[in-house]
């Protein structure tokens, strides 16, 4: 059986005082969830949260990770850096970075590989825009994504990953996938990576995320192949988020 996981992504929000308003709540109700819970948050706040989460349930990871091993790269962060905080995960690839920022499936991969390579777990965000979902082209687009990191890193390393499957539309819209729609696409990527290797097909942990709230966390998190959530703007609230930790 898949653990489930259910990790916050904070986005840039955040500050000293508010995020330790939140750890406090969330370790406060931990008893009696059953998943994985993590929090990936902004790269300065990784010693508050290292320093109050270390023996806790609850892990802790950041949201980006230059691709670079070190050097003249000025504002960039490293994966060793990351480790030095012992983050045990990092979002690769979400679409806020591939859109805003320009980052192509062949970086995505070239992080994932950092990732993996300082001892860390990737968090390896695939999906559609609401355009390539309308033309019909949802599958051709997580494949391609999927295949860079495939054919960078091998199949084998997923493994040592999670994917996270974010519809682009869902995102911050308030729109969530349907658990049928979430679950057709999961499917995909399970019998995708299964074709290749059945083993790591069954083990690898595929996240959901977009506009996951408490209302429909429990109807997403029973689809067969939704083993968790990645959870934006509800990760930012104590009732909430442990709501939707609870539900997994
Ligand atoms: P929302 O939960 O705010 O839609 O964000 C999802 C997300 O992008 C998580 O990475």
């Amino acid at each position: 059986m898949r653990r489930k996981l259910v990790a916050g992504n904070w986005k840039m929000h955040g500050s000293l005082s508010e995020n330790e308003a939140l750890l406090s709540g969330l370790l406060a109700g931990m008893a009696d969830v059953k998943a994985g819970v993590a929090v990936c948050v902004p790269f300065p706040y990784l010693a508050q949260v290292q320093s109050r989460l270390q023996g806790t349930p609850i892990a802790w990871g950041a949201q980006n990770v230059s691709q670079e091993a070190k050097g003249a790269f000025t504002g960039e962060v490293c994966a060793s850096m990351l480790k030095d905080f012992s983050c045990a995960y990092v979002i690769v690839g979400h679409s806020e970075r591939r859109a805003i920022y320009g980052e192509t499936d062949g970086l995505v991969a070239d992080k994932f590989a950092a990732v993996q390579a300082a001892g860390m777990t990737p968090i390896f965000c695939v999906g559609e825009t609401l355009a390539e979902r309308e033309a019909g082209v949802t599958q051709d687009v997580v494949s391609r994504q999927m295949d860079a990191v495939i054919a960078k890193c091998g199949v084998a390393s997923l493994a040592r990953a999670v994917v996270a499957y974010e519809p682009v539309w869902a995102i911050g819209t308030g729109v969530t996938a349907s658990p049928e729609q979430a679950q057709a696409v999961h499917a995909f990527i399970r019998a995708k990576v299964r074709a290749l290797d059945a083993g790591v097909a069954e083990g690898l942990v595929i996240q959901y995320g977009g506009s996951m709230k408490p209302n429909n966390a429990v109807e997403l998190l029973g689809q067969p192949d939704i083993d968790g959530g990645l959870i934006g703007g509800a990760a930012l609230n104590v009732d909430d988020f442990l709501a939707i930790c609870r539900a997994g």
